[in-house]
C-alpha cells in the first residue's frame, strides 16, 4: 500500500523573507489601518479621488521623470528585463506612474484640476536600517492642472492635517523655492564655481555630484559637507521676480491659515522633476531618517513625459515611519476584539456550535471558536486566551434542552439563552451591555 503523507515535499531550510522587506503581522496592521485610514479620509476632504497605479513600468519612465542622475535612478532601482527584453523597473516613488496614468488616458481633456491620492509599496535598493526599507509603503496625492500657489497652500495643508490628526510627535515643515528652471541655470555656474575653489571639503558623493546634480550638494547630511556650503551662494538670491511672488504668495497662504513652517534654503530633494515650492516634513522623534513625508510642485514633468503642458503639486508620506512614530504616542488598541466565543462539544453540541458560529457571524457579531477543543475545559481555556467577552457553552445537554448557556468572561455570570432565536437575543444583549 502507498504511504500517504500530508507533506509529498522534501523539508529543506527555512526560507527567510528579503533584507529590508517587512512583514507587517497582525498586532501592527491596526496601527497601519488608523494611518491609512485617517488619510484617505483627509484626502477625501480635500477633494482627492484615489487612483491605483501598477507597481512596475518601464523603466525609462522613472529615469525621465526622477532624473537620470539622483540616486534613486542611478543606484536604488529594482529594473529586471522582461521576457521579451524591454527594462521594466518596480516604482520607486508614486508620482511617475500617476502623471504616466494621467496622460496615457488623455485625463487632461477632461476638466481640470484632477486630484489624486494613492497608496501602496515603493521599492528603493538603499542600505536598510530603522524607518529605511527596500520595500516601503507611501501615501500620496497629487494635484494636477493648477498653477496657482493656493494649490501648494491645499496640499501642505492636506499634510499637515493628516499628521496633527494622528497626533505625531515633534514634527517640523521646512519648505523653499527652487525657482523656475531658468533661475536654477543662472544659479548652477555660480554654486559650481564656489564648490569646485575647495572640493576636498565635499564628500566623494558630493565631489561627484558637483558635476551632475550640484543643487544636491546643499542637502548632503555630511557635516563636512554642510560646513563647506555655509557661504555658498544662496539660490535665493537669483531668483526671478515672478518665482519670488510666487513663493510669497504660498507662505502667506499658508500663515492665513495657521500652518507653521520653516524656511529651509538646503531644501533641494532627491528627485529633479521639482520647481518652485518644495517642503518636507520631519520629526525628531525618528531617528537617522527622519523625514515623515515631503513634496513640491512639478510644473514641467507632464510635459517631459509626452503630455501637454500641466502644472502639478502633490507629496507623498512614508507610512512605516508614521507607524514608528504612532507607536510612541498612542497605543492603538485592536479593533472589534473578540466578543463570542463558541464553546460546542459532543456529538450534537459540537455541530450545534458550528450552525451557531455560522449563526452569529451572519448576524454580524464576531465570533470565534477553537476546534482542536474536546471538552468544556479546554473551550473554556481558549476562549480566555482569545479575549472574547463571553463564551457561549453548546454541550449536548443543552442541545437536548434548546438552551445553550452563555457566560459572561469578565463576571462569570452565566444565563440561559434561546438555540432558536440565538442571533436576535445575543444581538439585544450585546447593544444593551
Ligand atoms: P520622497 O521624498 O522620495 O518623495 O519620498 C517621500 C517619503 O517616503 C519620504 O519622506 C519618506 O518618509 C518615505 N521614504 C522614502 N524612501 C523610503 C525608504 N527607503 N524607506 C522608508 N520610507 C521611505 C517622493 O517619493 C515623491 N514622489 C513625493 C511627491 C509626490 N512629490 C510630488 N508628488
Amino acid at each position: 500500500m502507498r504511504h500517504l503523507t500530508p507533506n509529498p515535499l522534501p523539508v529543506l531550510g527555512m526560507i527567510k523573507g528579503i533584507k529590508g522587506v517587512k512583514d507587517i503581522l497582525p498586532e501592527e496592521t491596526p496601527r497601519w489601518r488608523l494611518i491609512e485610514e485617517t488619510a484617505r479620509q483627509w484626502a477625501v476632504r480635500y477633494g482627492f479621488q484615489e487612483l491605483r497605479v501598477p507597481i512596475f513600468e518601464v523603466t525609462t519612465l522613472f529615469a525621465r521623470s526622477i532624473g537620470a542622475s539622483t540616486d534613486i535612478v542611478e543606484k536604488e532601482m529594482y529594473t529586471f528585463q522582461d521576457r521579451d527584453g524591454t527594462s521594466l523597473t518596480l516604482r520607486p516613488e508614486g508620482t511617475a506612474g500617476t502623471v504616466r496614468a494621467f496622460i496615457e488616458h488623455n485625463r487632461a481633456a477632461d476638466p481640470l484640476p484632477q486630484k489624486y491620492f494613492y497608496m501602496g509599496p515603493m521599492f528603493r535598493h538603499e542600505r536598510p536600517q530603522a524607518g529605511r526599507l527596500r520595500q516601503f509603503h507611501q501615501f500620496g496625492i497629487e494635484s494636477l492642472g493648477t498653477s496657482d500657489p493656493r494649490a501648494d497652500v491645499e496640499v501642505i495643508a492636506l499634510l499637515w492635517r493628516i499628521l496633527s490628526d494622528l497626533n505625531l510627535p515633534a514634527l517640523t515643515l521646512e519648505i523653499n523655492n527652487l525657482g523656475y528652471t531658468a533661475d536654477r541655470e543662472s544659479y548652477r555656474p555660480l554654486l559650481v564655481a564656489y564648490l569646485t575653489r575647495d572640493m576636498e571639503r565635499l564628500c566623494g558623493n558630493c565631489q561627484r555630484r558637483v558635476e551632475t546634480n550640484p543643487l544636491r550638494v546643499l542637502d548632503c547630511k555630511v557635516p563636512e559637507c554642510r560646513a563647506a556650503t555655509e557661504a555658498a551662494p544662496r539660490l535665493a538670491d537669483s531668483l526671478s521676480e515672478k518665482a519670488r511672488g510666487y513663493f510669497a504668495a504660498v507662505v502667506a497662504g499658508l500663515d492665513s491659515i495657521g500652518i507653521p513652517y520653516r524656511l529651509n534654503h538646503r531644501l533641494v530633494r532627491g528627485l529633479d522633476y521639482y520647481c518652485l515650492t518644495t517642503f518636507e516634513v520631519t520629526s525628531t522623534s525618528l531617528g537617522a531618517q527622519n523625514a515623515v513625508g515631503a513634496g513640491g510642485r512639478y510644473d514641467g514633468l507632464i510635459e517631459t513625459l509626452g503630455g501637454p503642458p500641466t502644472p502639478a503639486v502633490g507629496f507623498a508620506l512614508g507610512l512605516e515611519r508614521m507607524v514608528m512614530m504612532l507607536s510612541e504616542t498612542a497605543p492603538v488598541s485592536l479593533p472589534g476584539s473578540t466578543t463570542v466565543y463558541i464553546a460546542g462539544f459532543g456529538s450534537q453540541g459540537s455541530a450545534t456550535g458550528l450552525s451557531a458560529l455560522e449563526e452569529l457571524r451572519l448576524a454580524g457579531i464576531r465570533s470565534v471558536s477553537d476546534f482542536r477543543a474536546g471538552t468544556l475545559k479546554s473551550h473554556l481555556r481558549q476562549a480566555d486566551r482569545s479575549g472574547s467577552r463571553f463564551t457561549l457553552i453548546i454541550g449536548d445537554d443543552e442541545v437536548a434542552k434548546g438552551t445553550g448557556i452563555l457566560r459572561d468572561m469578565t463576571t462569570k455570570a452565566q444565563r440561559d439563552v434561546s438555540l432558536t432565536s440565538l442571533s436576535r437575543d445575543i444581538s439585544s444583549l450585546l447593544r444593551a451591555s
